[in-house]
Protein backbone atom coordinates (compact mmCIF):
# COMPACT_ATOMS: atom_id res chain seq x y z
CA UNK A 1 0.00 0.00 0.00
CA UNK A 2 1.11 3.18 -0.80
CA UNK A 3 2.01 5.91 1.61
CA UNK A 4 -0.95 8.15 2.35
CA UNK A 5 1.71 11.37 1.76
CA UNK A 6 1.69 10.11 -1.62
CA UNK A 7 -1.87 8.93 -2.48
CA UNK A 8 -4.08 11.66 -0.45
CA UNK A 9 -4.14 14.27 -3.10
CA UNK A 10 -4.08 16.93 -0.51
CA UNK A 11 -0.81 15.69 0.51
CA UNK A 12 0.34 15.15 -3.32
CA UNK A 13 -0.41 18.18 -3.80
CA UNK A 14 2.01 19.70 -1.67
CA UNK A 15 5.22 17.74 -3.33
CA UNK A 16 5.66 20.15 -5.46
CA UNK A 17 5.93 22.81 -3.12
CA UNK A 18 8.54 20.98 -1.12
CA UNK A 19 10.93 20.04 -3.38
CA UNK A 20 10.47 22.04 -6.53
CA UNK A 21 12.69 21.34 -9.50
CA UNK A 22 16.46 21.91 -9.64
CA UNK A 23 15.92 21.63 -5.04
CA UNK A 24 18.68 19.21 -5.23
CA UNK A 25 21.53 18.18 -7.60
CA UNK A 26 20.17 15.02 -8.57
CA UNK A 27 17.66 16.77 -11.24
CA UNK A 28 20.86 17.60 -13.28
CA UNK A 29 22.51 14.14 -12.79
CA UNK A 30 19.14 12.46 -14.02
CA UNK A 31 17.90 14.66 -16.66
CA UNK A 32 21.45 14.49 -18.68
CA UNK A 33 21.07 10.95 -18.47
CA UNK A 34 17.30 11.06 -19.79
CA UNK A 35 18.38 13.66 -22.63
CA UNK A 36 20.62 10.83 -24.02
CA UNK A 37 18.33 8.36 -24.27
CA UNK A 38 15.31 7.58 -26.79
CA UNK A 39 13.19 6.31 -24.89
CA UNK A 40 12.61 6.32 -20.45
CA UNK A 41 10.57 4.58 -18.30
CA UNK A 42 10.61 6.51 -14.44
CA UNK A 43 9.48 3.77 -12.01
CA UNK A 44 8.13 5.91 -8.94
CA UNK A 45 8.02 8.84 -11.29
CA UNK A 46 5.82 10.38 -8.72
CA UNK A 47 4.22 13.53 -10.05
CA UNK A 48 6.99 13.01 -12.92
CA UNK A 49 8.87 16.63 -12.74
CA UNK A 50 11.79 14.51 -14.31
CA UNK A 51 10.02 13.77 -17.54
CA UNK A 52 8.14 17.12 -17.48
CA UNK A 53 11.51 19.00 -17.70
CA UNK A 54 12.71 16.61 -19.90
CA UNK A 55 10.15 17.00 -22.60
CA UNK A 56 10.30 21.12 -21.76
CA UNK A 57 13.71 21.12 -22.82
CA UNK A 58 13.25 18.84 -26.20
CA UNK A 59 13.13 15.64 -25.16
CA UNK A 60 11.15 14.55 -28.47
CA UNK A 61 11.31 10.25 -27.64
CA UNK A 62 9.27 8.03 -25.60
CA UNK A 63 8.57 9.18 -21.79
CA UNK A 64 6.71 6.76 -19.72
CA UNK A 65 6.01 7.57 -15.79
CA UNK A 66 5.07 4.68 -13.65
CA UNK A 67 3.31 5.57 -10.37
CA UNK A 68 1.04 3.43 -7.46
CA UNK A 69 0.02 6.30 -6.19
CA UNK A 70 -3.25 8.20 -8.22
CA UNK A 71 -3.17 10.94 -6.41
CA UNK A 72 0.53 12.08 -7.49
CA UNK A 73 0.06 11.32 -10.88
CA UNK A 74 -2.82 13.05 -11.15
CA UNK A 75 -0.80 16.10 -9.85
CA UNK A 76 1.84 15.54 -12.66
CA UNK A 77 -0.81 15.34 -15.24
CA UNK A 78 -2.19 18.59 -13.87
CA UNK A 79 0.10 20.20 -13.84
CA UNK A 80 1.90 23.24 -16.45
CA UNK A 81 -1.02 23.39 -19.01
CA UNK A 82 -3.07 20.66 -18.16
CA UNK A 83 -2.43 18.41 -20.97
CA UNK A 84 0.05 15.80 -19.39
CA UNK A 85 3.41 17.18 -21.29
CA UNK A 86 3.52 13.99 -23.81
CA UNK A 87 4.27 12.20 -20.67
CA UNK A 88 2.54 8.11 -20.84
CA UNK A 89 1.25 8.29 -17.26
CA UNK A 90 0.87 4.71 -15.95
CA UNK A 91 -0.54 4.18 -12.99
CA UNK A 92 0.78 0.70 -11.13
CA UNK A 93 4.16 -0.81 -10.40
CA UNK A 94 6.69 -3.00 -11.58
CA UNK A 95 4.82 -6.28 -10.62
CA UNK A 96 1.67 -4.95 -12.31
CA UNK A 97 2.57 -3.34 -15.52
CA UNK A 98 4.90 -5.76 -17.77
CA UNK A 99 7.16 -4.22 -20.05
CA UNK A 100 9.28 -6.14 -22.71
CA UNK A 101 12.56 -4.91 -23.99
CA UNK A 102 11.16 -1.24 -24.57
CA UNK A 103 13.46 1.10 -22.62
CA UNK A 104 16.91 2.80 -23.21
CA UNK A 105 17.04 3.93 -19.31
CA UNK A 106 15.28 2.98 -16.67
CA UNK A 107 15.14 5.32 -13.94
CA UNK A 108 14.44 5.79 -9.88
CA UNK A 109 14.90 8.88 -8.60
CA UNK A 110 13.78 10.53 -5.55
CA UNK A 111 14.93 7.80 -3.55
CA UNK A 112 11.94 5.39 -4.75
CA UNK A 113 13.82 2.41 -4.66
CA UNK A 114 13.95 2.07 -0.42
CA UNK A 115 10.11 1.45 -1.02
CA UNK A 116 11.44 -2.02 -2.12
CA UNK A 117 11.75 -3.24 1.98
CA UNK A 118 11.99 -7.51 0.99
CA UNK A 119 14.42 -9.24 -0.68
CA UNK A 120 12.00 -10.91 -2.51
CA UNK A 121 10.51 -7.14 -3.59
CA UNK A 122 14.04 -6.07 -4.56
CA UNK A 123 14.60 -9.22 -6.73
CA UNK A 124 11.11 -8.81 -8.41
CA UNK A 125 11.69 -5.01 -8.70
CA UNK A 126 15.14 -5.44 -10.75
CA UNK A 127 13.86 -8.43 -13.05
CA UNK A 128 10.99 -6.34 -14.23
CA UNK A 129 13.66 -3.94 -14.46
CA UNK A 130 15.90 -5.66 -16.64
CA UNK A 131 13.40 -7.25 -18.53
CA UNK A 132 11.90 -3.75 -19.20
CA UNK A 133 15.16 -2.74 -20.95
CA UNK A 134 16.71 -3.04 -24.21
CA UNK A 135 19.99 -5.34 -24.14
CA UNK A 136 22.64 -2.47 -23.64
CA UNK A 137 20.15 -0.51 -21.35
CA UNK A 138 20.60 1.43 -18.69
CA UNK A 139 19.17 1.67 -14.90
CA UNK A 140 20.03 4.42 -12.79
CA UNK A 141 18.95 5.05 -9.43
CA UNK A 142 19.82 5.78 -6.00
CA UNK A 143 19.67 4.40 -2.59
CA UNK A 144 20.94 6.62 0.62
CA UNK A 145 24.21 4.84 2.05
CA UNK A 146 23.34 3.42 5.38
CA UNK A 147 26.61 3.94 7.08
CA UNK A 148 25.71 8.16 6.89
CA UNK A 149 23.06 7.33 8.95
CA UNK A 150 20.95 10.04 7.38
CA UNK A 151 17.64 8.84 9.38
CA UNK A 152 19.66 10.54 12.62
CA UNK A 153 18.84 14.15 11.04
CA UNK A 154 15.51 13.18 10.58
CA UNK A 155 14.47 14.88 13.62
CA UNK A 156 11.42 17.68 14.37
CA UNK A 157 13.85 20.70 14.69
CA UNK A 158 15.28 20.15 10.52
CA UNK A 159 12.29 20.94 9.66
CA UNK A 160 11.66 21.56 5.61
CA UNK A 161 9.93 24.80 5.19
CA UNK A 162 9.25 26.25 1.91
CA UNK A 163 7.38 29.20 0.51
CA UNK A 164 6.17 29.26 -3.34
CA UNK A 165 6.84 32.03 -5.44
CA UNK A 166 2.85 32.87 -4.80
CA UNK A 167 3.27 32.94 -1.03
CA UNK A 168 2.45 29.58 -0.36
CA UNK A 169 3.24 28.07 2.70
CA UNK A 170 4.27 24.26 3.07
CA UNK A 171 5.98 22.43 6.07
CA UNK A 172 6.90 18.69 6.94
CA UNK A 173 8.95 17.22 9.67
CA UNK A 174 10.17 13.84 10.59
CA UNK A 175 9.99 11.54 13.57
CA UNK A 176 11.61 8.42 13.43
CA UNK A 177 10.77 5.51 15.23
CA UNK A 178 14.16 4.34 17.73
CA UNK A 179 15.79 2.57 18.16
CA UNK A 180 16.43 1.68 14.69
CA UNK A 181 18.08 -1.53 14.14
CA UNK A 182 18.71 -3.27 10.65
CA UNK A 183 18.06 -1.98 7.41
CA UNK A 184 13.95 -0.79 7.85
CA UNK A 185 14.03 2.50 9.13
CA UNK A 186 10.20 3.90 9.88
CA UNK A 187 9.08 7.29 11.00
CA UNK A 188 6.10 9.76 10.64
CA UNK A 189 5.85 12.50 8.61
CA UNK A 190 3.54 15.68 9.93
CA UNK A 191 2.96 18.24 7.06
CA UNK A 192 1.47 21.75 7.62
CA UNK A 193 0.60 23.96 5.00
CA UNK A 194 -1.79 27.13 3.87
CA UNK A 195 -4.23 24.47 2.16
CA UNK A 196 -4.38 22.34 4.83
CA UNK A 197 -7.49 22.56 7.77
CA UNK A 198 -4.24 21.26 10.70
CA UNK A 199 -1.86 18.89 10.82
CA UNK A 200 -1.48 16.11 8.93
CA UNK A 201 0.46 12.67 9.08
CA UNK A 202 1.93 9.65 6.91
CA UNK A 203 3.91 6.77 8.06
CA UNK A 204 6.28 5.89 6.10
CA UNK A 205 9.38 2.30 6.12
CA UNK A 206 12.45 3.07 3.87
CA UNK A 207 15.44 0.05 3.21
CA UNK A 208 18.75 1.25 3.40
CA UNK A 209 20.74 -1.48 1.50
CA UNK A 210 24.31 -1.11 1.96
CA UNK A 211 26.46 -0.97 -1.54
CA UNK A 212 27.90 -4.79 -1.45
CA UNK A 213 24.62 -6.07 -1.09
CA UNK A 214 23.14 -3.92 -3.56
CA UNK A 215 25.70 -5.21 -6.47
CA UNK A 216 25.00 -8.61 -5.11
CA UNK A 217 21.43 -8.28 -6.15
CA UNK A 218 21.83 -6.09 -9.69
CA UNK A 219 24.31 -8.93 -10.42
CA UNK A 220 21.89 -11.72 -9.42
CA UNK A 221 19.46 -10.04 -11.82
CA UNK A 222 21.65 -9.50 -15.01
CA UNK A 223 22.33 -6.40 -14.21
CA UNK A 224 26.03 -5.29 -14.76
CA UNK A 225 27.01 -2.47 -12.83
CA UNK A 226 28.80 0.17 -15.13
CA UNK A 227 29.02 2.98 -12.07
CA UNK A 228 28.73 3.76 -8.49
CA UNK A 229 28.74 7.05 -7.18
CA UNK A 230 28.83 8.87 -3.71
CA UNK A 231 27.85 12.10 -4.61
CA UNK A 232 25.73 13.91 -7.99
CA UNK A 233 28.82 15.12 -9.09
CA UNK A 234 30.26 11.44 -10.17
CA UNK A 235 32.25 11.35 -7.14
CA UNK A 236 33.47 7.86 -6.25
CA UNK A 237 31.52 6.08 -3.87
CA UNK A 238 33.44 5.75 -0.28
CA UNK A 239 32.24 4.05 2.95
CA UNK A 240 30.91 7.03 4.65
CA UNK A 241 29.23 8.56 1.13
CA UNK A 242 25.86 10.11 1.46
CA UNK A 243 24.35 7.99 -1.40
CA UNK A 244 25.01 4.95 -3.28
CA UNK A 245 24.81 5.93 -6.65
CA UNK A 246 24.52 3.08 -8.89
CA UNK A 247 24.23 3.02 -12.93
CA UNK A 248 23.80 -0.66 -14.04
CA UNK A 249 23.71 -1.92 -17.48
CA UNK A 250 21.72 -5.00 -18.97
CA UNK A 251 24.33 -6.58 -21.16
CA UNK A 252 23.97 -7.36 -24.83
CA UNK A 253 23.66 -10.70 -26.16
CA UNK A 254 26.58 -12.31 -27.19
CA UNK A 255 27.24 -12.95 -30.86
CA UNK A 256 25.47 -16.31 -31.20
CA UNK A 257 27.71 -19.35 -33.00
CA UNK A 258 28.42 -18.59 -36.51
CA UNK A 259 28.08 -20.38 -39.28
CA UNK A 260 31.76 -20.80 -39.85
CA UNK A 261 32.15 -22.30 -36.11
CA UNK A 262 31.76 -25.83 -36.05
CA UNK A 263 33.27 -28.55 -34.03
CA UNK A 264 36.74 -29.01 -33.74
CA UNK A 265 38.24 -32.01 -31.83
CA UNK A 266 40.98 -30.27 -29.81
CA UNK A 267 38.95 -26.85 -29.08
CA UNK A 268 35.88 -27.90 -28.23
CA UNK A 269 34.53 -25.37 -25.44
CA UNK A 270 31.27 -26.38 -23.51
CA UNK A 271 29.06 -22.86 -23.16
CA UNK A 272 29.46 -21.65 -19.64
CA UNK A 273 25.52 -22.24 -17.91
CA UNK A 274 23.81 -19.23 -15.94
CA UNK A 275 26.80 -17.43 -13.58
CA UNK A 276 23.63 -16.42 -11.63
CA UNK A 277 21.09 -19.39 -10.96
CA UNK A 278 18.84 -16.47 -10.29
CA UNK A 279 19.08 -15.57 -14.00
CA UNK A 280 16.44 -19.05 -14.57
CA UNK A 281 13.67 -17.15 -12.29
CA UNK A 282 13.65 -14.36 -14.63
CA UNK A 283 10.38 -14.50 -17.53
CA UNK A 284 12.87 -13.81 -20.41
CA UNK A 285 15.03 -16.01 -19.28
CA UNK A 286 15.35 -17.60 -22.82
CA UNK A 287 17.21 -14.85 -24.20
CA UNK A 288 19.88 -14.63 -22.05
CA UNK A 289 23.15 -15.16 -23.61
CA UNK A 290 24.24 -17.39 -20.83
CA UNK A 291 21.92 -19.78 -21.49
CA UNK A 292 22.41 -21.99 -24.22
CA UNK A 293 22.76 -24.45 -21.95
CA UNK A 294 23.49 -27.39 -23.82
CA UNK A 295 24.83 -25.83 -27.38
CA UNK A 296 28.58 -26.68 -27.79
CA UNK A 297 31.01 -24.89 -30.39
CA UNK A 298 34.11 -24.76 -31.27
CA UNK A 299 36.86 -22.24 -29.62
CA UNK A 300 40.44 -22.55 -29.48
CA UNK A 301 41.25 -20.66 -26.50
CA UNK A 302 41.95 -22.95 -23.69
CA UNK A 303 42.01 -21.31 -20.29
CA UNK A 304 45.04 -22.23 -17.82
CA UNK A 305 44.32 -21.86 -13.90
CA UNK A 306 47.53 -22.82 -12.39
CA UNK A 307 45.89 -23.52 -9.20
CA UNK A 308 48.96 -24.04 -7.13
CA UNK A 309 49.06 -19.36 -7.33
CA UNK A 310 46.93 -17.74 -5.16
CA UNK A 311 43.12 -17.56 -5.95
CA UNK A 312 42.28 -14.04 -5.47
CA UNK A 313 43.05 -13.27 -9.25
CA UNK A 314 40.22 -13.00 -11.17
CA UNK A 315 41.39 -14.14 -14.29
CA UNK A 316 43.06 -17.28 -15.90
CA UNK A 317 46.83 -17.31 -15.18
CA UNK A 318 47.60 -18.72 -18.66
CA UNK A 319 45.33 -19.73 -21.88
CA UNK A 320 46.84 -21.19 -24.87
CA UNK A 321 45.70 -21.95 -28.41
CA UNK A 322 46.35 -24.79 -30.85
CA UNK A 323 48.53 -24.30 -33.87
CA UNK A 324 45.59 -24.11 -36.07
CA UNK A 325 44.37 -21.17 -34.91
CA UNK A 326 44.13 -17.98 -36.25
CA UNK A 327 45.25 -15.17 -34.14
CA UNK A 328 43.42 -11.66 -33.86
CA UNK A 329 45.42 -8.63 -33.07
CA UNK A 330 43.09 -5.81 -32.01
CA UNK A 331 43.57 -2.43 -31.78
CA UNK A 332 42.90 -1.05 -28.38
CA UNK A 333 39.84 -0.67 -27.95
CA UNK A 334 38.99 3.14 -26.78
CA UNK A 335 35.40 4.56 -25.20
CA UNK A 336 34.48 6.33 -28.76
CA UNK A 337 31.24 7.05 -29.82
CA UNK A 338 30.31 6.97 -33.74
CA UNK A 339 30.82 10.24 -33.96
CA UNK A 340 34.52 10.44 -32.59
CA UNK A 341 33.50 12.15 -29.46
CA UNK A 342 34.49 9.96 -26.27
CA UNK A 343 32.10 8.59 -24.29
CA UNK A 344 31.29 8.99 -20.64
CA UNK A 345 33.54 11.64 -19.77
CA UNK A 346 34.63 11.30 -16.14
CA UNK A 347 33.38 8.02 -15.81
CA UNK A 348 35.54 5.77 -15.29
CA UNK A 349 33.30 2.40 -15.20
CA UNK A 350 31.26 3.91 -18.36
CA UNK A 351 34.38 4.16 -20.21
CA UNK A 352 35.20 0.85 -19.70
CA UNK A 353 31.60 0.04 -20.58
CA UNK A 354 32.03 1.46 -24.10
CA UNK A 355 34.97 0.30 -24.61
CA UNK A 356 34.06 -3.20 -24.23
CA UNK A 357 31.27 -2.71 -26.32
CA UNK A 358 33.62 -0.85 -29.16
CA UNK A 359 36.02 -4.81 -29.00
CA UNK A 360 32.90 -6.40 -29.17
CA UNK A 361 32.66 -4.89 -32.60
CA UNK A 362 35.72 -5.44 -33.60
CA UNK A 363 36.10 -8.82 -33.03
CA UNK A 364 32.75 -9.22 -34.65
CA UNK A 365 34.29 -7.96 -37.94
CA UNK A 366 37.21 -10.51 -37.12
CA UNK A 367 34.88 -13.06 -37.02
CA UNK A 368 35.22 -13.59 -33.08
CA UNK A 369 33.56 -12.84 -30.24
CA UNK A 370 34.35 -11.98 -26.34
CA UNK A 371 34.77 -15.81 -25.96
CA UNK A 372 37.56 -16.16 -28.49
CA UNK A 373 39.53 -13.15 -26.56
CA UNK A 374 42.75 -14.79 -25.07
CA UNK A 375 44.55 -12.51 -23.34
CA UNK A 376 42.99 -8.52 -22.17
CA UNK A 377 45.29 -5.89 -20.95
CA UNK A 378 43.07 -2.67 -19.49
CA UNK A 379 45.00 0.49 -19.25
CA UNK A 380 43.56 3.27 -17.05
CA UNK A 381 44.55 6.70 -16.77
CA UNK A 382 45.01 7.37 -13.14
CA UNK A 383 46.73 6.90 -10.03
CA UNK A 384 44.58 5.68 -8.21
CA UNK A 385 43.57 2.25 -7.34
CA UNK A 386 39.89 2.78 -6.97
CA UNK A 387 39.72 4.13 -10.60
CA UNK A 388 41.60 1.16 -11.86
CA UNK A 389 39.03 -1.34 -10.30
CA UNK A 390 36.02 0.45 -11.38
CA UNK A 391 36.88 -0.07 -15.11
CA UNK A 392 38.30 -3.45 -14.25
CA UNK A 393 35.01 -4.44 -12.33
CA UNK A 394 33.44 -3.63 -15.70
CA UNK A 395 35.66 -5.56 -18.26
CA UNK A 396 35.89 -8.43 -15.71
CA UNK A 397 31.72 -8.80 -15.67
CA UNK A 398 31.80 -8.15 -19.48
CA UNK A 399 34.32 -11.59 -19.85
CA UNK A 400 32.03 -13.51 -17.57
CA UNK A 401 33.18 -17.33 -16.85
CA UNK A 402 35.65 -16.82 -19.44
CA UNK A 403 38.01 -14.94 -17.04
CA UNK A 404 41.15 -14.82 -19.66
CA UNK A 405 44.66 -14.06 -18.36
CA UNK A 406 44.43 -9.77 -17.86
CA UNK A 407 46.95 -7.34 -16.73
CA UNK A 408 45.82 -3.74 -15.39
CA UNK A 409 47.22 -1.12 -15.06
CA UNK A 410 47.64 2.77 -14.19
CA UNK A 411 48.88 5.08 -16.95
CA UNK A 412 49.33 8.52 -17.01
CA UNK A 413 47.38 9.67 -20.12
CA UNK A 414 45.76 8.34 -22.79
CA UNK A 415 45.64 9.41 -26.46
CA UNK A 416 42.12 10.91 -26.84
CA UNK A 417 40.71 14.04 -24.94
CA UNK A 418 39.54 12.86 -22.35
CA UNK A 419 39.95 9.59 -22.48
CA UNK A 420 40.50 7.08 -19.08
CA UNK A 421 39.97 3.95 -20.48
CA UNK A 422 41.63 1.68 -23.21
CA UNK A 423 41.41 -1.96 -23.85
CA UNK A 424 44.25 -4.31 -25.57
CA UNK A 425 43.14 -7.69 -26.63
CA UNK A 426 44.26 -10.65 -28.94
CA UNK A 427 41.80 -13.54 -29.80
CA UNK A 428 42.58 -16.71 -31.44
CA UNK A 429 39.83 -18.67 -33.49
CA UNK A 430 39.15 -21.74 -35.20
CA UNK A 431 38.54 -21.65 -38.94
CA UNK A 432 37.92 -25.07 -39.79
C1 LIG B 1 9.86 10.28 -2.88
S1 LIG B 1 8.75 9.99 -4.17
C2 LIG B 1 9.79 10.24 -5.58
C3 LIG B 1 9.03 10.76 -6.74
C4 LIG B 1 9.91 11.09 -7.95
N1 LIG B 1 10.65 9.95 -8.41
C5 LIG B 1 10.83 12.23 -7.63
O1 LIG B 1 12.05 12.03 -7.60
O2 LIG B 1 10.34 13.34 -7.46
C6 LIG B 1 8.58 8.23 -4.14
C7 LIG B 1 7.55 7.73 -5.14
O3 LIG B 1 7.60 6.29 -5.14
C8 LIG B 1 6.29 5.82 -5.34
N2 LIG B 1 6.17 4.41 -4.91
C9 LIG B 1 5.75 3.92 -3.75
N3 LIG B 1 5.76 2.57 -3.77
C10 LIG B 1 6.21 2.23 -4.99
C11 LIG B 1 6.47 0.99 -5.65
N4 LIG B 1 6.27 -0.18 -5.03
N5 LIG B 1 6.92 1.00 -6.91
C12 LIG B 1 7.15 2.17 -7.54
N6 LIG B 1 6.96 3.37 -6.96
C13 LIG B 1 6.50 3.39 -5.72
C14 LIG B 1 5.46 6.76 -4.53
O4 LIG B 1 4.08 6.73 -4.89
C15 LIG B 1 6.13 8.09 -4.83
O5 LIG B 1 5.53 8.74 -5.91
Amino acid sequence: MVDRLFSERKLAELYDVLYPWNCSPDDAFYLDLVMEASSVLDVGCGTGLLLRRAREVGHTGRLRGLDPAAAMLDVGRAAGDGTGAGVEWVHGDLTTVPHDREFDLVVMTGHAFQVFLTDDEVRAALAAVRTALVDGGRFAFETRNPAARAWERWTPDHPREVVDPNGFRARCEHRVDTPVEGELVSFTTTFTADSLDGPETSRSTLRFLDADTLTRFLEEAGLIVEARYGWWDRSPLTAESPEIIVIARRDRPAPGPGPQQRQHPSGSYRMAGPRHPQYLEHPDHPEHPDEGTDQTVARAVKLIRANALSDVAEYAYAATAPPEARLIFLAGACPLNEDGSTAAVGDYAGQAAKAVENMRVALEAAGASLEDVISTRVLVASNRQEDLVAAWEVVRDAFGDHDVPSTLMGVTVLGYDDQLVEIEGIAAVLDS
